[in-house]
């Protein structure tokens, strides 16, 4: 059988870590090589971990020779991650994209490339099961709760806020409710930021706190009732289900999309 060429993009980061692992663990994927302008290595069997693997580090994307990856993997920072996935599509080469903070406009450009080299790719704010699952299940339960207050929680060394999944979540809520001002319309914040961020008058929350991975609580309020409804990711390794899945569909496809959920 025919092995998946990989590269995972941001390896010494810490899901580029747990995702590198992943990668050499599947006997379905072959690592084709890593990226990382942070390395000092030029293989990566240089590094502990990895002592018997005879993997290419790259430092700089124009030294990668796209001809010998099927699929970027990329996990790297949300200023870099633009130009990751325009070297991959116009490579030919399928992005799995787990980094979050993409501007709209920036995945508009992304879809646009995709389609126009007709390469498949996938952007998933979250990969893992039951964030996918809290995405639906809130999109459910607002079309008859329409109140609704979204809490992300992370771990401190979070660069973005609020989560990709939040909003992700804002955004699948927006699709089937109206736009509503929520709270007290005469309601006066005391300390700035204490009402969150607005969503189309949904607020939302975001809490950076040692010890934490990746959680999210969205919260909806009825008359005389409420609703709780909470993901937990205690381990990054809760992720590579996801990441595995996308690395094995994504050629079937021509065009960019946007969550986890279109491939499962
Ligand atoms: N989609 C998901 O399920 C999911 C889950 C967890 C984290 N994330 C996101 O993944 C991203 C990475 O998170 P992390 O905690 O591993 O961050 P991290 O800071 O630990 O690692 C990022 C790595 O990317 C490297 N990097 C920076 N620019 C790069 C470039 N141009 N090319 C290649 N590598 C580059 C950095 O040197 C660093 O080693 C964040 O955006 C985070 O929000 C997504």
């Amino acid at each position: 059988m025919v092995m998946i060429k990989v590269l995972v993009a941001g390896f010494k980061g810490r899901m580029g870590n747990t995702t590198t692992k992943m990668v050499l663990e599947n006997t379905d994927f072959e690592l084709a090589g890593v990226y990382d302008p942070s390395a000092s290595e030029s293989n990566l069997s240089e590094l502990p971990d990895f002592e018997n693997e005879d993997v290419p580090v790259y430092t700089k994307a124009v030294d990668i020779d796209g001809s010998t990856i099927d699929v970027w993997i990329d996990f790297t920072s949300p200023v870099s991650v633009y130009e990751n996935v325009k070297f991959a599509l116009s490579h030919s080469i399928s992005p799995v994209i787990g980094t979050t903070g993409l501007t709209n406009d920036q995945v508009d450009e992304l879809k646009k490339i995709a389609k126009k080299n007709k390469v498949g790719g996938l952007i998933a704010p979250n990969f893992g099961i039951s964030a996918v699952l809290l995405m639906q299940f809130a999109q459910q339960a607002a079309k008859y709760l329409p109140d609704v207050e979204i809490i992300e929680m992370h771990h401190d060394k979070k660069l973005d806020a609020p989560s990709g999944t939040a909003l992700n979540t804002a955004k699948l809520i927006s699709e089937v409710r109206k736009q509503k001002i929520q709270g007290n319309p005469e309601e006066k914040e005391s300390l700035i930021g204490a009402r969150g961020a607005d969503y189309e008058g949904m607020r939302i929350h975001s809490v950076r706190l040692p010890g934490y991975v990746a959680h999210e609580q969205v919260l909806f309020g009825g008359q005389g009732e409420a609703l709780t409804i909470r993901q937990d990711s205690f381990d990054r390794i809760s992720f590579m289900s996801g990441v595995e899945v996308a690395v094995k569909k994504i050629r079937d496809y021509d065009e960019l999309l946007i969550g986890l959920e279109n491939l499962l």
